[in-house]
């Protein structure tokens, strides 16, 4: 294993070792990081030592992995209020301003995730930032239908102005851009990932603005949503709470 990969099973384990507790309805989130906390998850249910545990998963991969493992899977339209979710992050900026959606995700994660009480985002070092912008761009998840119209919208916001929108491409929903087709989400949806070379000056305007445009069904800006952040890095793991 990878020594970020060790990072990334050291944060995942924690979360679930700290904030989950028989009886909850836990998120499980998407990504390698979350991965972890819901191998955890898997373990801690089989040995007995967490008990009456069911979950919603907030994608199609997490959802599988939770289903090989024996995790008990429900809906939001079954709970619509969760204990606990848990989930990784592609930036977390020092106001917990995160940027999700690397995997594709991030409407099913920003669903499950506002609906829980708690919300832990787990992450390694490498994903913290002074600024949301230049680490990691903002994933915008679009309509197909007239796609490109939208994407020329999202870029005459002059809350966007500078960004650079590049369609997500993948042969798969969860891929990284590396295919020849356009990506399509769980939903049967398009991403936008829009670059930027600087900080974004006005986050909380930038992600209202994208939420206003027709065509756009959310975008991979969380804010205000969490509660901890646990980050793993060469020194250890610290938790950090708003
Ligand atoms: C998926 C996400 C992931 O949480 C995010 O991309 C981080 O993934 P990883 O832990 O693999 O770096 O938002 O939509």
């Amino acid at each position: 294993m990878s020594t970020q990969d060790e990072l990334k099973k050291q944060t995942g384990y924690r979360a679930v070792d700290d904030y989950v507790r028989s009886g909850m309805v836990v998120g499980l989130g998407t990504g390698s990081t979350a991965y972890y906390a819901v191998e955890r998850l898997g373990e801690k249910l089989k040995s007995g030592e967490l008990t009456d545990i069911v979950a919603i998963p907030t994608s199609i991969r997490t959802k599988e992995q939770a289903e090989s493992l024996g995790i008990p899977l429900v809906t939001l339209d079954t709970h619509s209020k969760l204990d606990v979710a848990i989930d990784g992050a592609d930036n977390v900026d020092p106001g917990f301003n995160l940027v999700k959606g690397g995997g594709g995700a991030l409407l099913r994660e920003k669903m499950v995730e506002l609906a829980a009480d708690t919300f832990i985002v787990i992450v390694d070092e490498s994903k913290l930032c002074d600024g949301l912008g230049p680490g990691f761009p903002i994933p915008v998840e679009i309509t197909p239908f007239c796609h490109e119209h939208t994407i020329r919208v999202i870029s005459d916001l002059p809350s966007c102005a500078g960004c650079k929108p590049v369609l997500r491409m993948g042969s798969s929903s969860n891929n990284k851009c590396d295919g020849d087709e356009i990506a399509v989400t769980d939903n049967g949806n398009y991403i936008v990932d829009l670059h930027f070379t600087g900080n974004i000056k006005n986050v909380p305007k930038m992600a209202a603005d994208l939420k206003r445009v027709c065509g756009v069904v959310d975008h991979g800006i969380f804010s205000g949503m969490t509660s901890a952040v646990i980050c793993a890095g060469n020194e250890g793991v610290t938790v950090t709470t708003p």
